[in-house]
């Protein structure tokens, strides 16, 4: 009789879990159901006959990935009410696929995307890696809390200038002198909503991010002192965007990035 409630809690834990899964489950099927279509639609060499025709199967990526997007937000933009979810949209193509191998390989730590990528093969993931990142996130302007000014210009020369004495390298160190990210691996960090900057940089601290890829965004969180989150956050949402918002290349860094922060590049070059 002593142990009924733990017994009572690991059921409903047991079902809770057994349900998500079983929702990723349909998710994952939809995505990789859909790939076949595409496959067969591809094989093809006739004609499609007139049944074929009416069917009309959507194969758009959109379509294709909507299992995804019920996570990510449409297009991979960013998900609205959970900011511990990060966006897809505009990262370069080889810093997304380097993610999805990472969960395939089970390195992310993440149940539900193991198990979303469980069945995708490397082509498709390549293939999804190049359509998100291909996508460009309209310009918003994001609410930020009131902040003193002094606040904003903390903010704005940890973005430009970092805080030498405390190790950390000013952001345009790394993701560009424009922030807009560096391929094929450093995603941009302009004009992002204030709830998903501080909580990305937080789930670093934390150790959180299930997957810590590199140390590189670690180590830069937690030398940063406490505050420094909210303000490099709120002075990087409300910035405009420049015209020419594509990422630069590593090679266009004017300086090569911190002997601690080792990125791996794959196939994936974009
Ligand atoms: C149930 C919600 C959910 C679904 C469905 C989902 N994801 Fe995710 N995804 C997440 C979460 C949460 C993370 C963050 C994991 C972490 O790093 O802690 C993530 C991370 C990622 C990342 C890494 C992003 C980055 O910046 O590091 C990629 C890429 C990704 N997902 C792609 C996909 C694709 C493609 C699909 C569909 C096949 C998909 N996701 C479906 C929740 C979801
Ligand atoms: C030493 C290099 C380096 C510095 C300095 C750096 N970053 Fe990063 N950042 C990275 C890398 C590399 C990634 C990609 C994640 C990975 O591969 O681990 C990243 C990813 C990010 C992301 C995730 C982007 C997204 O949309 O999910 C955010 C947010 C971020 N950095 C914020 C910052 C901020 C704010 C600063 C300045 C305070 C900063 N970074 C300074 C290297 C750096």
């Amino acid at each position: 009789m002593k142990n009924q409630p733990s017994r009572c809690l690991r059921t409903s834990l047991a079902s809770m879990t057994l349900f998500l899964l079983m929702s990723f489950q349909a998710a994952a099927l939809q995505v990789a159901e859909a790939q076949v279509t595409d496959t067969q639609i591809k094989a093809q060499k006739s004609p499609p006959s007139a049944l074929q025709n009416n069917l009309q199967i959507p194969n758009t990526m959109e379509q294709r990935l909507a299992a995804c997007n019920q996570c990510h937000g449409e297009y991979g933009y960013g998900n609205t009410t959970d900011p511990n979810i990060p966006r897809l949209a505009e990262k370069p193509a080889g810093y997304l696929y380097k993610q999805l191998l990472s969960f395939k390989n089970g390195e992310g730590r993440n149940q539900a995307m193991e198990y979303v990528v469980r069945q995708l093969s490397p082509a498709y993931m390549q293939e999804i890696a190049q359509y998100y990142a291909a996508q460009r996130i309209p310009y918003q302007q994001y609410p930020i809390p009131e902040f003193a000014e002094e606040v904003l210009a903390r903010g704005e020369l940890l973005a430009k200038e970092g805080d030498p004495a405390r190790g950390v390298p000013a952001c345009a160190h790394c993701h560009g002198g424009k922030l807009t990210g560096v391929k094929p691996m450093i995603p941009g960090v302009l004009n992002q909503p204030y709830d998903y900057m501080v909580s990305q940089l937080k789930l670093w601290r934390s150790n959180k991010r299930s997957t810590e890829s590199t140390q590189c965004m670690q180590v830069v969180a937690k030398r940063m002192r406490k505050g420094d989150a909210e303000a490099v956050a709120a002075w990087l949402a409300i910035q405009p965007l420049p015209e020419n918002r594509e990422p630069i290349s590593m090679q266009a860094l004017p300086e090569e990035l911190p002997g601690w922060c080792v990125l791996e590049e794959n196939e994936v070059n974009l």
